[in-house]
C-alpha cells in the first residue's frame, strides 16, 4: 500500500527512537525537564517569538490561543474551511465561549478586504465584538497553500487597525517556509501566538508548540493546565521535537518535490489535477471530472493499493506525501492511480 492519506501517518525513524531513548528528563508540569526546555527555547526563536510552550496536539495549541486571546462572546474570524474553525468540534464555542465567522475563499488565503468587511462596528451593542482573526499556514483545506508573506502582512496589519488580535495556525509553517523560502520567523513574528505542530510533515510521534509574549505563554500555561495538558517526564517526546527540528526541517522538501512529481504524472496521465495548486505536499484529485463520487475513488485507489483521503470538496480527494514516501512510492501511486480511476489522456 502507498498510503498518501496524511503526513501524520509517520513512523519514527531509528534515530528518532534513539532520541527518545536517550532523553534526560524531569517533571513538566514543574518546567523542569530539560529537554522540553530546550525545545520550548528552540520553538520560541524559530518562530520569532518570546517563548512557547509544549503541549500534545496542535488542537490543543490552537484551543489555548484562542481562550488566551479572547472573552466569552467574542467573535473571531477564520477562513471556512480552516482547521479552527471545521475540524475542533466547535472547540471556540465549547472552550471559549466565542462566535465563529467564517470568510469564504478558493484557497484559504483571504484578503486585508475580506477582513475590513467582516468586523463588526466597534461598540455595537446588537453584534458580538470582533476581537481575534485565525489564519492557516500552509492551508490544509486549501490543499496545502502557502500564503505568501506581503499579502499576509497587509492582512494582519488590516486586523491590527480594528484592534483585533492574531492566530497563526502554522501546523504546518515548516512547509510554508520551506516552499516559499520566507524564515518562519518572519511569518511567526506577525502574530499574537503561533501554533507549529510536531506530528505532521515533520515527523514526530505526538506534540505542539504554541509560542507568542512572555506575557501571553504565561496565561497560556494557564490554560495548559485546565486543559489537562501539563504532563510529567515529556522529554520523552520533546527529544523527538527537537530531532525533527534538527534533522527533518530542510528534507521537507523533498515532500514537495514528489508531491509535484506525482501531479505532474497524474496530469499527464489524464488525472484532473490542477497543478498550479500544488505549492507544498498535497495533491488534490477533482474526482468529480471523472464522473466518480469521493468514496467511490477513494475504495477504488484503495483496491488498488494507493490509499488517498477525503477533503471537505463531495468530489475532491487527496493525496499527501511525507517521511515514509519513497520516490519508488511516487512511481507506484504514478502508474496505479490512472487505471483504478479509469482516467483517459485526452488526444
Ligand atoms: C492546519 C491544522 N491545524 C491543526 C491541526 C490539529 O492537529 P492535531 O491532530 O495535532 O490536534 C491539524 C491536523 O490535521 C491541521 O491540519
Amino acid at each position: 500500500m502507498v498510503d498518501l492519506r496524511s503526513d501524520t501517518l509517520t513512523q519514527p525513524t531509528p534515530e528518532m527512537r534513539r532520541a527518545i531513548a536517550d532523553a534526560e528528563v524531569g517533571d513538566e508540569q514543574k518546567r523542569e525537564d530539560p529537554t522540553v526546555i530546550a525545545l520550548e527555547e528552540r520553538a520560541a526563536e524559530l518562530l520569532g517569538q518570546e517563548e512557547a510552550v509544549f503541549l500534545p496536539t496542535a488542537t490543543m495549541a490552537n484551543q489555548i490561543a484562542l481562550r488566551t486571546l479572547t472573552e466569552p462572546g467574542d467573535e473571531v474570524l477564520a477562513e471556512e474551511m480552516a482547521h479552527v474553525f471545521r475540524y475542533e468540534l466547535g472547540g471556540p464555542a465549547v472552550h471559549s465561549g466565542l462566535v465563529m465567522k467564517s470568510l469564504r475563499t478558493a484557497n484559504g488565503i483571504f484578503t486585508a478586504e475580506d477582513v475590513r468587511e467582516s468586523v463588526n462596528p466597534p461598540g455595537d451593542l446588537h453584534t458580538a465584538p470582533t476581537r481575534l482573526v485565525c489564519i492557516e499556514n500552509t492551508h490544509n483545506g486549501g490543499g496545502g497553500r502557502v500564503w505568501p508573506l506581503a499579502h499576509l502582512r497587509e492582512v494582519v496589519a488590516e486586523a491590527r487597525q480594528h484592534g483585533l488580535s492574531v492566530h497563526l495556525d502554522g501546523a504546518r509553517l515548516m512547509n510554508a517556509a520551506v516552499a516559499s523560502g520566507t524564515p518562519a520567523a518572519d511569518y511567526g513574528r506577525e502574530f499574537d501566538t503561533v501554533t507549529l505542530c510536531l506530528s505532521k510533515g515533520l515527523g514526530c510521534p505526538l506534540g505542539a508548540l504554541l509560542a507568542g509574549s512572555a506575557e501571553t505563554i504565561e496565561r497560556a500555561w494557564r490554560e495548559k493546565h485546565l486543559f489537562g495538558g501539563a504532563m510529567r517526564q515529556a522529554g520523552i517526546v520533546a527529544a523527538a521535537g527537537v530531532y525533527a527540528l534538527d534533522h527533518h526541517v530542510d528534507r521537507l522538501s523533498d515532500d514537495h518535490a514528489r508531491a509535484r512529481r506525482l501531479a505532474e504524472g497524474w496530469h499527464a496521465a489524464g488525472l484532473p489535477v490542477d497543478l498550479d495548486q500544488v505549492e507544498t505536499n498535497f495533491v488534490q484529485l477533482g474526482v468529480g471530472a471523472l464522473g466518480l463520487g469521493r468514496d467511490e475513488a477513494l475504495a477504488r485507489l484503495r483496491e488498488a493499493g494507493v490509499g488517498l483521503s477525503s477533503t471537505i470538496h463531495p468530489s475532491v480527494i487527496r493525496a499527501v506525501t511525507h517521511l515514509d514516501v519513497d520516490d519508488d512510492a511516487i512511481d507506484r501511486a504514478i502508474a496505479l492511480a490512472p487505471e483504478a480511476l479509469g482516467a483517459r489522456v485526452a488526444v
